[in-house]
């Protein structure tokens, strides 16, 4: 599966994307040159306190690009890196994110079929074998018509299993759930989509972390009370349980 965001640069482009990705400046910058847009992504620079909260920096950024690197030989459905050094990676543009061209597009069936595209995108990545570690709509991106995936700084290959996998369907579920809420009428679709186009073992063990996962729901019932807006995550909860567990429901 080659994916189409653009990733053919000259030698004299390459240096110059190089040269920049190693002066200061942001963690993620988006950068123009020679007319076309670029992304870096530098090792983050935190303080003690936030590398206690966060981890180490350095690590995040190294299990990025060993994804990549994995990725991009495998042809999964992510950026060709373009550049990189010790501290830099170089990308190409993706264009808007997921969360914002579903909040953007006007077109409802058109918005409801890049949710359905998404979900077989990660159904499709996960039959390859990989797991992202945390996807989110925020880290999907639509090229000429293809879904890619973003940000891999949780990739860890110990969750490059069925369960790891499983896990990823529930957070992505979860993460549409809670910042998409426009989308939550098409949930049940798009893990149809998913169920559809991937390994039949995957959807019993997102239920199984689910049904496990039920306790969150009861002790986060006050929190979900609050007003929309400051308990977004926590309203979220009970969708998403009842998304992956109301068929196990009706069975017992
Ligand atoms: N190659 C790219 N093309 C388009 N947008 C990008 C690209 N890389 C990063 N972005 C944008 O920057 C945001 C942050 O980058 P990301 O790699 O997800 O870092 P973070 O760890 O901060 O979430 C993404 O959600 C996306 O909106
Ligand atoms: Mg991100």
């Amino acid at each position: 599966m080659e994916n189409k965001a653009p990733q053919n640069v000259s030698k004299g482009l390459r240096e110059l994307l190089e040269n920049r990705a190693q002066q200061d400046g942001p963690r993620v910058e988006r950068i123009e040159a020679d007319d076309r847009v670029f992304w870096i992504k530098r090792v983050e620079q935190l303080d003690l306190r936030y590398r206690l909260q966060k981890g180490d920096p350095r690590k995040a950024f190294e299990r990025e690009r060993q994804a990549y690197h994995e990725m991009n030989a495998a042809q999964a459905p992510v950026p060709h890196l373009v550049a990189e050094g010790c501290d830099f990676l170089v990308l190409p543009d993706c264009g808007l994110d997921l969360r914002k061209l579903l909040e953007r597009e006007g077109d409802v069936s058109k918005r409801d079929q890049m949710l359905l595209d998404a979900s077989v995108m990660l159904a499709n990545f996960h039959k390859l074998g990989f797991a992202h570690g945390r996807p989110s709509p925020k880290d999907m991106c639509q090229v000429d018509g293809q879904m890619l995936l973003l940000d891999f700084e949780r990739y860890k290959h110990q969750n490059n299993t069925p369960v790891g996998q499983a896990r990823d369907l529930v957070v992505f579920a979860f993460n549409v759930a809670a910042h998409s809420p426009e989308m939550r009428g098409v949930l049940p679709d798009a893990m149809a989509a998913y169920r559809a186009a991937a390994d039949t073992a995957i959807w019993p063990l997102a239920q199984r972390w689910c049904w496990w996962f039920q306790w969150a729901d009861w002790v986060t019932k006050p929190l979900q009370k609050r007003p929309e807006g400051r308990s977004k995550e926590f309203k979220a909860i009970p969708v998403v349980l009842d998304l992956f567990l109301s068929d196990r429901k009706a069975e017992a």
